[in-house]
């Protein structure tokens, strides 16, 4: 599990769980450290065995590391309040989905309602893996979606959800001061507000 070079972590869980859970939080200020293809796949493959709705597996990623000819035109998609600090990312992978799926026993291709939903989990699998191997991810919404789904030719039937940062947390001293008092891991409602027995 990756340490937290620059800081302790305050957040507290209102019941027990594997520290995992509260131990990632998404960073803004990167090293810029090269990661290797290999290495975005290890956080991939446990995004493959996030469960879905039918075993669609909808999920579809598109890698861009650092170095790669798509660099400069995805890292352009991007919103500029994004831009300021995700320059430092050793790789942007995107996480799209399907929307069609074919269920066991057919071959016939139809619309699958879960797509998004079961995306989200893959999304999160890959994030606990990245956090385990000492990397952490930060997911960006705040892109041009249009602009993004050109540079990396999504397909017909599919969505482009976002843009996930990869990278080594970096000193929170290199960012601008708005970003740098934002560096810490943030809090949650309590689960009392979340959850209830017998109805929402
Ligand atoms: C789908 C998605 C989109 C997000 N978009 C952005 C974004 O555009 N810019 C940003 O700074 N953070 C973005 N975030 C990060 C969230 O703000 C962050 O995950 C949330 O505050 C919880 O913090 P934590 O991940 O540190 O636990 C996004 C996260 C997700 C899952």
């Amino acid at each position: 599990m990756s340490t937290a070079p620059f800081m302790s972590n305050p957040r507290q869980a209102d019941y027990p769980v594997n520290v995992q859970f509260t131990a990632r939080w998404s960073p803004r200020s990167y090293t810029g450290e090269p990661i290797n293809s290999d290495q975005v796949m290890c956080m991939l493959e446990a995004a493959r065995w996030a469960p879905s709705s039918n075993n669609a597996q909808p999920w579809r990623f598109a890698v861009v590391l650092r170095q790669d000819p798509e660099w400069d035109a995805l890292f352009a998609t991007l919103n500029p309040n994004n831009q300021v600090w995700a320059d430092k990312a050793s790789a942007l992978v995107a996480v799209a989905s399907s929307h069609l799926a074919t269920k066991a026993g057919t071959t016939e291709a139809v619309q699958n309602a879960m797509h998004a939903f079961d995306s989200g989990a893959a999304w999160a699998y890959m994030a606990m893996q990245a956090h385990l191997m000492g990397w952490d991810l930060h997911g960006i919404g705040g892109f041009n979606k249009d602009a993004g789904a050109q540079v990396l030719k999504l397909p017909a039937e599919h969505t482009l959800h976002m843009l996930a940062v990869v990278g080594k947390r970096g000193d929170p001293a290199a960012l601008p001061d708005a970003l740098r008092q934002r560096e810490s891991p943030n809090a949650r409602r309590p689960l009392s507000e979340l959850a209830g027995r017998g109805s929402f």
